[in-house]
């Protein structure tokens, strides 16, 4: 049998699954999803269980083509429209007024809703095979590193998901750019790897709000907890990086870097990861790198600040969060 054959069997399978309520986790160009049937509450009970997610975070509804739109959306804008055409399938989520139809459990009761086609090809098998929208939050337990492979899936969950479709690594590494299209004024919730510039360049205008086009998502993705790793993290301008290292190292700390110096990397005591100096590419290792170097028993993992720009804003969104995380945990302030 050739490996599409098992694949669309695969595919079948996991579409069995989803008809009978079950979970499946599936590959996505951004992160693994873990899915369930959106039209289905029992099946999204049993999402928020697994993931241990609290039942008012809002997930984010996967379709295969833009004509399903108006199945989940009360009303198109244009930006939306433009947006949907110019990024669709890929890693953009747009923030819609949701139909009438919608699930609060999909909503967490808001009047909108996220809606997405991924760009990757098992995904889209899926989808379209199985007809429905698919609720798909990042596949890993609630505050933990998103997945960006299958193996990353099976390590966080158990028999609660029937099938973990494989289709290899990420490529883009990290969650979708978040685009609140509601209104005229068109905002991004969460930065990813379609920017800003992307954007005001499809809708033909600047984004509102110059110099705050990143708005802090209302929940979920927002809380401090989210995208971090089990390791305490630092996350050091350059100029102080080395000064940083020789302190927690004569403090007796066992140090994980992630730096784009190699003399950086090169004194740490527990794990060392040259970063690649390309955002695209850091973007695709970050959540594999910061995994590796949080199994790696250090007490600190040491960051790198990452350059300033809009290539880099989603890169620097997860750190900041990852980081903020460990300074509310020691007590201080970010
Ligand atoms: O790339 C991605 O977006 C991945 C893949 C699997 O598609 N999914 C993902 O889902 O990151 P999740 O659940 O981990 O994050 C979804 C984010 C949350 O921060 C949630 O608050 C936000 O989307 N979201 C979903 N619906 C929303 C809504 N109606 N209004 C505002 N934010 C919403
Ligand atoms: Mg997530």
């Amino acid at each position: 049998m050739s490996n599409t054959d098992l694949d669309l069997l695969r595919v079948q399978k996991a579409v069995e699954a989803l008809r009978q309520g079950q979970l499946v986790a599936f590959p996505t160009e951004t992160v693994y999803g873990l899915g369930a049937d959106a039209a289905s509450s029992a099946a999204l009970e049993r999402l928020y269980k697994a993931k241990g997610r609290p039942t008012n975070h809002p997930v984010i509804v996967h379709l295969h083509h833009v004509d399903q739109l108006g199945d989940w959306a009360a009303s198109v804008s244009g930006p939306a429209k433009l947006l949907a055409e110019a990024f669709w399938p890929g890693p953009l989520t747009l923030i819609v007024p949701r139909a009438a139809h919608v699930l609060d459990q999909v909503t967490g009761g808001q009047s909108t809703v996220g809606l997405r086609i991924p760009n990757h090809r098992l995904a889209l098998d899926l989808l379209q095979c199985f007809g429905g929208g698919l609720a798909a939050p990042s596949a890993n337990k609630f505050g933990r590193l998103s997945p960006t492979t299958a193996q990353d899936v099976v390590a966080d969950f158990a028999d609660e998901v029937a099938m973990v479709l494989d289709g290899g690594p990420c490529d883009v590494g990290i969650e979708s750019t978040i685009v609140d299209v509601t209104s005229a004024d068109v905002r991004i919730l969460r930065p990813g790897m379609i920017l800003a510039d992307h954007i005001e360049e499809v809708l033909g205008k600047p984004l509102s709000l110059p110099g705050n086009k990143y708005q802090a998502p209302r929940v979920s993705g927002g809380l401090p907890s989210h995208y971090a790793p089990q390791t305490p993290l630092v996350l050091v301008a350059s100029e102080k990086l080395e000064q940083i290292i020789k302190a927690e190292l004569a403090a007796g700390k066992k140090l994980a870097v992630l730096s784009f110096c190699i003399s950086s990397t090169g004194t740490a005591s527990g794990a060392a990861i040259v970063a690649p100096g390309e955002a695209s590419e850091y973007a695709r290792q970050l959540y594999r790198n910061l995994r590796k170097l949080d199994q790696s028993n250090s007490d600190l993992i040491v960051v790198e600040q990452v350059p300033p720009g809009g290539a880099w804003s989603g890169v620097a969104d997860r750190l900041q969060r990852a980081a903020a995380d460990q300074l509310q945990m020691r007590g201080e302030t970010a």
